[in-house]
This record gives structure tokens, sequence and C-alpha cells, in this order.
């Protein structure tokens, strides 16, 4: 083990199936996965998290000790999973943070069931911490853990790391217990986010919410004799993993010969607009007969929280408008969408992303999106990106072409600009993208928002930085 950190995030960098003696280890699909597994495997350390089994079926499996981290795993019964994980976390924060209030099922006892399990992670990463370890928690679902923790081990470094938009205050106050949510969070001492808007948001709600002071140019918070600090930082990929050889997918090539492909890489969530990009595809082919016949949108559509109402609505919503547009301008031998719904490894996406001409991403709201990011990083070709203007991702994407996801037209116009741009225009945009890509990676990352931080948390002369030097090095 190189370092003294301890991860702890509500899904880890995998989930594991099977029978003691006979475990299998299958790597999890998220956002937060793909940016937080290569910093740990970087800097090493321990990892607690839930790896999708519950209390009911088996045995916690101690510590699995991988090359670059050790995994520690925390079991969920049934009822934890429901009030924590699909209760509060996904029916309460998950919506409000993406601005859909519509979609939020309040229930004082889904959140009692929230703060009984941010206990438990807490007293779990409180048996793993050693004098030096830096806690380093992850995401919406252990907001109160860093008070939980703070209120036992008083000296304890923390920091925390918001992978989701955070929302204007009016927004954050729809719930009972925005109070308690930011005072759990501000038992970190530094907290992160990726965009100046989100950040900026949490400030104003601890400040008209608590009634603290806060400093919004510094991004500091005073709290309880403790200063926390508030930064924005982006998560970057680690583009060397997207430039590896990767098979062919044979299956899918016969539907997808001769055609310019836009391609839609999302889970079946509400958030991501999938609706809203079928209905501005379809407007365009209404307007642009011409193309009938040499465009397809291949849509890559993961199922995802399938035990919550409004996912499982959501699924089928999206399906029956594909099914309706095939069926308006399709025949026979073609057809405008295809949806693929199933899971998809990181080499097949990667065949995906270069076999497509433009991806396109019309969320609703989206923390950063990171799909943009891997598009980029696969390709040696210039590929197009069309952007939701109302994700996180937009605010580093500067000369992609955008949209707003509300309106069919601005979509159906940008699809007809992709598709008019020469290839002088595709290369100077895609070259402006890949420098972003490359130099915010994950290791710039890592270095901004943890730095300091880390170099306390690990043991001397295991970590050292040159002086001149940018990169981070962790060297045994
Ligand atoms: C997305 C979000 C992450 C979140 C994850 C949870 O990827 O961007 O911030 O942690 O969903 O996914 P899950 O499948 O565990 O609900």
């Amino acid at each position: 083990m190189k370092s003294n950190l301890l991860v702890v995030s509500n899904r880890g960098p995998f989930t594991i199936e099977g029978e003691m003696g006979n475990l299998k280890y299958r790597p999890a699909v998220s956002g937060l996965v793909s940016a937080v597994l290569p910093a740990v495997k970087k800097v090493g350390g321990i990892w607690l998290a839930w790896a999708g089994r519950l209390t009911e079926k088996t045995l916690e499996v101690q510590t699995v000790i991988k090359d670059d981290f050790n995994f520690v795993e925390v079991l969920l019964s049934r009822e934890e999973l429901k009030g924590y994980y699909e209760g509060y976390s996904n029916g309460v924060l998950w919506p409000l943070c993406h601005l859909m209030p519509e979609k939020v099922v309040l229930s004082e006892e889904n959140y009692r069931i929230y703060k009984k399990v941010n206990q438990k992670f807490a007293q779990r990463a409180g048996t793993l911490l050693k004098p030096g370890t830096l806690l380093w928690i992850h995401d919406y679902h252990l907001a109160l853990m860093p008070y939980f923790v703070r209120q036992k081990y008083s000296w304890q470094r923390i920091a925390f790391f918001w992978h989701i938009p955070f929302p204007p205050v009016e927004i954050f106050t729809i719930q009972p217990w925005a109070q308690e949510i930011l005072r759990g969070l501000l038992g970190a001492d530094l907290i992160g986010f990726h965009t100046e808007d989100y950040r900026e948001n949490f400030l104003r709600s601890v400040e008209r919410v608590l009634k603290i002071p806060v400093n919004y140019e510094w991004g500091t918070v005073y709290y309880n004799g403790r200063e926390i600090r508030v930064k924005a930082v982006p998560i970057g990929i680690e583009p060397k993993n997207f430039q590896k050889d990767v098979p062919k997918i044979e299956e899918i090539e016969q539907d997808l010969r001769g055609q310019i492909i836009f391609l839609g890489v999302e889970r079946l969530d509400y958030t991501k607009g999938l609706k809203e990009k079928i209905l501005g595809f379809a407007r365009f082919l209404e307007k642009n007969p011409e193309y009938l016949g040499k465009v397809i949108l291949l849509q890559v559509a993961v199922p995802t929280r399938e035990n919550i109402a409004a996912y499982r609505n959501y699924a089928k919503e999206v399906l029956e408008e594909v099914q309706k547009v095939n069926e308006r301008f399709g025949h026979s031998s073609w057809q405008p969408i295809k949806i693929l719904t199933r899971n998809y490894s990181q080499d097949e996406l990667i065949y995906l992303y270069r076999r497509a001409d433009t991806l396109i991403i019309t969320s609703l709201e989206d923390g950063l999106n990171l799909v943009a990011k891997e598009f980029i990083a696969s390709r040696q070709e210039p590929g197009v990106v069309i952007l939701s203007n109302r994700t996180g991702v937009a605010r580093q994407f500067g000369v992609a072409l955008k949209v707003n996801p509300y309106s069919p037209e601005e979509i159906a116009g940008q699809i007809k600009t992709s598709l008019e741009m020469s290839l002088e225009e595709k290369e100077k945009m895609f070259a402006k993208l890949k420098e972003q890509v490359l130099l915010k990676n994950n290791e710039w990352w890592l270095d901004n928002f943890l730095g300091k931080e880390l170099m306390l948390s690990v043991a001397p002369g295991k970590y050292y930085r040159k002086r001149g030097e940018k990169k981070i090095g962790a060297v045994d």
C-alpha cells in the first residue's frame, strides 16, 4: 500500500457476486468510479464502499487486496438500501440537485435510515483510520458522514467531493433536512464541486440556511473554530486508458454500415434528456428529408436504479418514443434510431466512440459528463461534440456545438451544422477539445483538489514532488 488515504463512497470499484469461496468481482459503471479509480490506483490506500451485496444473503468480505489499493466492503440490509439509497439519496437529493423538484418523494422514515447508514459508514471508517490518514468521502449518498466522523475524531483531516450539481438555495431547501445536510458536509475540511456555479450555490446555502458568514472569493467558511475550504475543480479522466486497441463489435456493424453515426451514451436516467434528444433528432429528419436513410442515432441506454418507479416509467417512455420515430421515418431496411439497452464495457465504449462521427449529449442537468471527455480521449480522427449547455463540462468545452436540450429546433439545427462542417473546421474544434482533456486530466484534478492534503497523508519518502515539476509522483 503506497499511501495513507482512505476513500469512501457508496458504490465501490466493483460489485461482488457469488458465494464465499467463489466470489466474482465485476467492474462497476458510474461517473464516480471512472474518475476515482485511476486516482486511487495512482495514490494507493484503502477504498471503503458498498459492493452491491445485502446482509441477508451473505457474509462481509473483510478486505480484498488489489495490486494498487485495498478494498473493504460495507454490507447493507434490504431496508437500508431502500431508505438510504433509493429513498433519500435517489428520491430526494438526486432530483433536487438536478432541479427536478416534481420528482422528489419526501419521507421522514427514509431520511432516518439515510442518517443511520451514514453513521454506519462513519463507524466503519473509524476502524480504518490511523495517525496521518486522509479521509476522502464522495458524493451525495454520504453527506452526513463528515459530521459523524468529526464528532468522534475531532482532529481527523476530511476531504469531500460532491459529484453532481449543487442547486440554488431555493431548490435545496424544498426538503426539510437542508440544515442537517449542510452541517453534515461542513464536518469536512475541504469540499469540492465541478463548477463555480455549484460552489457558489453551496456557499449561498450555507450563508442563508445556517446564517454563517462565507467568503465567496476565497471559498472559505469559518465554522465551529475550523476553516473549511470550498473549491471548484472539474474531474479529469486518465486519457491513456482510452488510447488502447480494442476489438470490433461485430453484431452492430450491419446496422451501421454506410451511415453517418450520431452516438449517445447514457444511463436511462430522467436527467439525461433522452426523450428530448429523440424529439430533436426527429425534428431534424422532418426538416431535412434528404438525410433519410443516411444517418443513424445510435443510443446506448444503460438500465439503472430500476427499483425506483420514476426510473422504470422513464425507461418505458424512452423506448416508446424510439418506436414512434422509427415507425414514422423508418422502413424495412433502415431505422433512424438504434437503442442498445445493456451495460457496455470500457473496451466496447471505446470502439463505439471511434466508430461514431458525432457525440450528442442533451442532458437536462448534468454535474459534469465524463462521456464527452472519454469520446475525445478515445479518438485520433476528429469527431464533433454536440453538447447540452446545462452540463458542467459545457463550461470547459467552450468550442463544442451547444444546444438548449429543451429546444428540438436547436438540436435539429446543430445536427445539421455538424453535417455541414468542413474537415478543417472539425479538426480545429477537435484539437481544442483534446487539449482540454489532455491538460485537465485525472492527475490535474487530483493535484488541484487534493494536492497538499495528499502530501500530508502519504508516508514520508513515498510521495514527493520535485521543485518545478507539475506531476504527482507516488514512488515506491
Ligand atoms: C452517476 C453520478 C455519480 C453517482 C453515480 C451513482 O454516475 O454522476 O455522481 O455517484 O451516478 O450511480 P449508482 O448506479 O450507484 O446509483
